[in-house]
């Protein structure tokens, strides 16, 4: 038997938390209320205007290039998520008519080569950086890893990109980081075990999952 299939196995075993019904409300640093739920593919829209209101060095440091928008087939590619080998998170804003605006998103893509490990990348609008929702995020996106049998996430980074570097180093002693092959001395390769995954944050939790969620 593979590892791909010892994964699958794993994760049959139990009720996945984050499955379509896992909502968790949390207030930020900044007072402001986020929900964090799995992105649908209806969220085409929120992308849109999340990466309007992202800054020119935020997507650089995203996509390691510039970028003027997303073009449909990538806003397709980041929103048509199948849940087990592509799987994201995002972090909405709920307003009182029941519409919603994206502040952040995570996601990890399991490597073809290696079903226990998968790319990572967390982005958070400029407007909600620094007040806990990055490391959140990336919080959720490990524990997600794990219950679907990934044990690690691997982040490319670019060396200049200090809020993303302090984030990951911040985890702990067991992140790993490279020199990225491909990218020489210009990106640091992350290698995060799953298991760091801790369920907690440092916004206040207004209430999680199923039981209490609105909708
Ligand atoms: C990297 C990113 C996700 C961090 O999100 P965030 O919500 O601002 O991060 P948090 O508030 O959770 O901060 C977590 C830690 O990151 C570090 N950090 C965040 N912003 C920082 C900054 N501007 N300068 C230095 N360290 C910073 C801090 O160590 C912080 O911990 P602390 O608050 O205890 O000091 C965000 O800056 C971002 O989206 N950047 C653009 C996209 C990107 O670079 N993605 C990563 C590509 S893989």
């Amino acid at each position: 038997m593979g590892p791909g299939l010892a994964a699958d196995r794993e994760s049959e075993a139990k009720p996945l938390r984050f499955s379509g019904e896992y909502r968790e409300r949390l207030l930020l640093g900044n007072g402001i209320p986020v929900a964090i739920r799995l992105v649908r593919p209806t969220d085409a829209a929120l992308f849109v205007r999340g990466f309007e209101r992202l800054s020119t060095g935020s997507r650089y440091h995203r996509f390691f290039g510039y970028k003027k928008a997303l073009s449909p087939a990538e806003i397709r590619y980041f929103t048509e998520c199948d849940g087990v080998n592509h799987f994201a998170l995002g972090a909405v804003v709920e307003r009182a008519d029941g519409t919603e605006d994206g502040a952040g998103v995570a996601r990890f893509v399991r490597l073809a080569g290696n079903p226990l490990a998968a790319e990572a990348a967390v982005t958070v609008v400029d407007a909600f950086q620094r007040y806990g929702l990055g490391r959140l995020l990336f919080d959720r996106l490990l524990c997600a890893a794990e219950e679907r049998g990934v044990r690690e996430l691997h982040s490319l980074v670019l060396a200049e990109n200090k809020p993303m570097l302090a984030l990951l180093r911040k985890l702990g002693p067991t992140v790993k980081h490279e020199i990225d092959a491909q990218f020489g001395a210009r990106a640091v390769k992350f290698v995060v075990p799953a298991g760091l995954c801790t369920g907690k944050g440092r916004g206040r939790q207004i209430y999680s999952d199923r039981k209490n969620a609105r909708s």
